[in-house]
């Protein structure tokens, strides 16, 4: 037994949308070179709701779909890398509030790659019998550290939330590659030491910064050649593979991905255009929107890659049957 089941899929998002329009009143940026560039049109931004407002309502819909009694949930894992606190955990805070008293809850930072990560640990727990149903977000609300006022990175960002309630699966398929470079960074959010000793002004590091071209040919080539390895090390061919569920960074770089890979376009799921690039958040959002307009169904066998890539530099995929 190696696989995994997903027993219930859920996302959430903040009501409010932001259009490329409202954004375009106050950085010098049109409508039409967003949609070109990036295939945004349009994202969700909180009003006040912070990471674990988010993950609750997702956990809610998770337990309810599945008729899960929270008592029953042995771990709550929540990839993030804009938590409401230090400490506590989004996770604990979701453990709280869902009354999981039996589970053990931790957060896991891995930006744009944390639920791809996440899987493969809740993977890891099962695989020991001890624990069988394991519940796994991945929530960021980036908002909290975009520049407003940058328009080659505050026109990319939304917040949003999506998970999984994982359980072992004798059957399934579990496939993993993953990977980080500590030495190439994306900067961003809450990084600087500013006390009374550090002679530092708040400001240049409170807030994600990147260099747009560099991530994005770093995404097409790794997110590609990180495809590959895991399906020659599955004895695989792309054409074995139902779907491909990508971090929607940019839609340019999944059309790049693609062509890489020497495939149809329409393998991959794409609604970047309307959430924007979620982080942690937009790999379980699609998978949501997936089984909501019934490309997945539990049980059905399908073989589905999930590739993530981001800050970190963090970027890996899992491969597994639904
Ligand atoms: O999840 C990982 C997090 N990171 C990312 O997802 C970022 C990945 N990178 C990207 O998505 C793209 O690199 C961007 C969308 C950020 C930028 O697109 P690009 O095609 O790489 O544009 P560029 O940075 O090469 O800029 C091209 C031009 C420049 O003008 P000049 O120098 O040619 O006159 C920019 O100043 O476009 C200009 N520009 C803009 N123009 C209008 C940059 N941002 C904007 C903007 N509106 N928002």
């Amino acid at each position: 037994m190696t696989g995994v089941k997903i027993r219930a899929c859920a996302h959430y998002v903040p009501s409010a949308v932001l259009d490329n329009h409202k954004i375009s009143t106050w950085v010098d940026t049109t409508d039409e070179w967003i949609v070109k560039r990036t295939g945004v049109s349009e994202r969700r931004i909180s009003e006040g709701e912070n990471t674990s407002d988010l993950c609750i309502q997702v956990a809610k819909q998770i337990l309810e779909a599945s008729g899960t009694a929270p008592e029953d949930i042995d771990m709550v894992l929540v990839a993030t890398f804009t938590p409401d606190y230090g400490t506590p955990s989004v996770a604990c805070l979701v453990q709280a509030e869902i009354g999981a008293t039996n589970a053990f809850a931790f957060d896991l930072s891995a930006a744009c790659s944390g639920f791809v990560y996440g899987v493969s640990v809740a993977q890891k727990f099962l695989l020991t019998k001890q624990y069988k149903n394991v519940l796994v977000i991945g929530a960021d609300v980036l908002s909290k550290v975009t520049d407003w006022s940058d328009r080659g990175s505050s026109i990319l960002f939304g917040d949003g939330a999506g998970g999984v309630l994982l359980s072992a699966d004798e059957e399934g398929f579990f496939a993993e590659r993953l990977r980080s470079r500590g030495d190439r960074v994306i900067n961003g959010g809450f990084a600087e030491v500013v006390n009374p000793f550090s002679q530092r002004e708040r400001g240049e590091y409170d807030f994600l910064k990147l260099d747009g071209q560099e991530v994005f040919n770093f995404a097409v080539k790794e997110a590609s050649a990180n495809i590959s390895e895991i399906l020659e090390q599955t004895g695989m061919t792309i054409d074995d593979i139902d779907f491909i569920v990508p971090h929607q960074a940019n839609s340019r770089i999944i059309e790049g991905i693609a062509k890489k890979l020497k495939t149809s376009l329409e393998k991959f799921y794409v609604n970047i255009q309307r959430y924007g690039n979620t982080s942690a958040a937009s790999i379980p959002i699609a998978l949501s929107e997936m089984f909501k307009e019934g490309k997945l169904k539990q049980g059905s066998g399908k073989k589905v890659i999930l590739v993530g890539f981001g800050g970190g530099l963090t970027w890996g995929s899992v491969l597994l049957s639904i």
